[in-house]
């Protein structure tokens, strides 16, 4: 007889009976109800022999990377595949996972090395089609539609390939977990064999992870300690961006990021992301800046937009899309009391252009420029790129990379970069335009 548990759906943390907020990350309604799964056998890795190994020889084998052939990817990994890694590439439905890891399949496949690529959700049929539209012909990509991981695990031992894609875990399942595809145990016991094989074949092995944006289901959560590399595949509906970031990184940085553009041939990297972002920029407009942002180890480009307008309600709205709505209502308070703009009767709406969303303290100058702008309906001076931090009393900080900042607007063309007055700066052909308080920002006002 199997006894009743209940599992935390984000982290799998188990209870007897039902609860409202799981004690184990604290998120709400995530319980659910399922059969425990069956207890593994001597699965420790005791019981399965391990060896000990020099540390010399360990850190051997992390330098024996592969590379992915998607520079982007690469450089996100920390410098292509570690051997015998388990990656697991989370993202909403149709972002694009399946594509990017197809496209990887093509560029790593070799004779003596095949990728073997698992479909779970769709028929070989139709991976083959999005193959063909991808360019990836080569016969050493092998597609195996299939969900059962014993099944799979078997062609794997007979095929040894050099990289083994997972299309998707939750699609997958293991013969002795009574329990429907994507649940809890399912999607754990399927990654854990992965991790096996993984190990004792040094293989690479590359899971897809499907996040749904109201509340995951068995998501990534639930891997996160059992992978080594989690990446996430992001982008806005509508949007062609994609970024591809590390969320977790066993053999690097987390610091990384690639962009990539959805094509009709499938993703392509955004060498030039500053170009490319400020491509359609409203150059002139009120309420239009640039910001020079640092994301991962580089600088970055990226156009703020902001609308002030008189409300008709109450409360009146704040809305930030690709910037800490908390850090929007700071620098509305500071403005208000340090550069004399009200808002309090006003809606306020915040964008970063292109879908890109960013967590960067450097912004804030750009936004507080962004929405002077904007509530005076004045533009700003348009070859200004702008980048600081702002202090609940007003005053603008000193932010990191300065001097990578201002190379990066020169190269854009912006002859002058308003900048934090307290931070020296390098001479580059961007004159920087020192500013010590927010209030200063309206000097740039046209
Ligand atoms: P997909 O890789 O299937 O997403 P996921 O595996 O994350 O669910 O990508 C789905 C979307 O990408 C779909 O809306 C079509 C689009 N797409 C392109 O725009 N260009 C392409 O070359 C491909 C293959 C897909
Ligand atoms: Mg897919």
């Amino acid at each position: 007889m199997t006894r009743q548990l209940f599992y935390c759906t984000e982290c799998g943390y188990e209870s007897r009976k039902w609860l409202g907020r799981c004690p184990g990350c604290g998120a709400w309604n995530s319980f659910s109800g399922q059969p425990a799964p069956a207890k593994k056998r001597g699965a420790g890795p005791a019981a399965r022999g391990a060896v000990p190994i020099s540390v010399t020889e360990a850190a051997a084998e992390v330098r024996g990377r592969l590379a992915t052939g998607l520079p982007g990817m690469d450089r996100v990994l920390g410098g292509g595949l570690v051997a015998g890694s388990l990656v697991l590439l989370a993202g909403e439905p149709g972002v694009g996972k399946s594509t990017l890891l197809l496209q990887l399949a093509g560029r790593v496949a070799r004779p003596e090395a095949p990728v073997v690529y698992v479909s779970g959700e769709e028929s070989a049929s139709q991976v083959a089609l999005r193959a063909r539209r991808l360019g990836v012909e080569q016969p050493e990509v092998l597609l195996l539609p299939e969900t059962s991981v014993e099944a799979v695990l078997a062609h794997l031992e007979q095929l040894d390939p050099g990289v083994v894609v997972v299309d998707s875990v939750q699609s997958m399942t293991v013969d002795d977990v009574d329990a429907l595809a994507g649940s809890v145990s399912q999607v754990r016991q399927t990654a854990a064999r992965f991790q096996e094989l993984a190990k004792t074949h040094h293989t690479p092995v590359l899971l897809v992870g499907h996040v749904n944006k109201e509340g995951m289901i068995a998501g990534p959560k639930l891997l996160e300690h059992l992978v080594d590399v989690v990446l996430a595949l992001e982008g806005e509906p509508g949007h062609d961006l994609r970024i591809l970031r590390a969320g977790k990184n066993r053999f690097g940085t987390v610091a990384e990021l690639a962009l990539f553009s959805m094509t009709g041939d499938g993703l392509e990297e955004v060498r030039n992301p500053s170009a490319w972002l400020l491509d359609d920029r409203q150059a002139g407009a009120p309420g239009s800046v640039v910001a020079v942002a640092v994301e991962g180890t580089a600088p970055l480009l990226v156009e703020v937009q902001a609308l002030v307008t008189p409300s008709t309600l109450g409360t009146p709205r704040r809305v930030a899309q690709g910037f800490d709505p908390s850090r929007l209502a700071l620098l509305l308070a500071v403005l208000e009391r340090q550069a004399g703009v009200r808002f309090g009767d006003r809606d306020v709406f915040v964008n970063l252009v292109g879908g890109l969303s960013l967590r960067e303290p450097a912004l804030d100058l750009a936004v507080a420029a962004a929405l002077l702008s904007s509530a005076a309906d004045r533009p700003l001076a348009e070859d200004v790129a702008v980048f600081g931090e702002i202090g609940l009393l007003g005053e603008v900080r000193a932010v990191s990379r300065c001097e990578e900042r201002l190379r990066e607007a020169a190269a854009l063309g912006f002859e002058r970069v308003a900048m934090p007055a307290r931070q020296t700066a390098p001479a580059t052909a961007a004159a920087p335009v020192p500013i010590a308080r927010v209030g200063d920002l309206a000097a740039l006002l046209r």
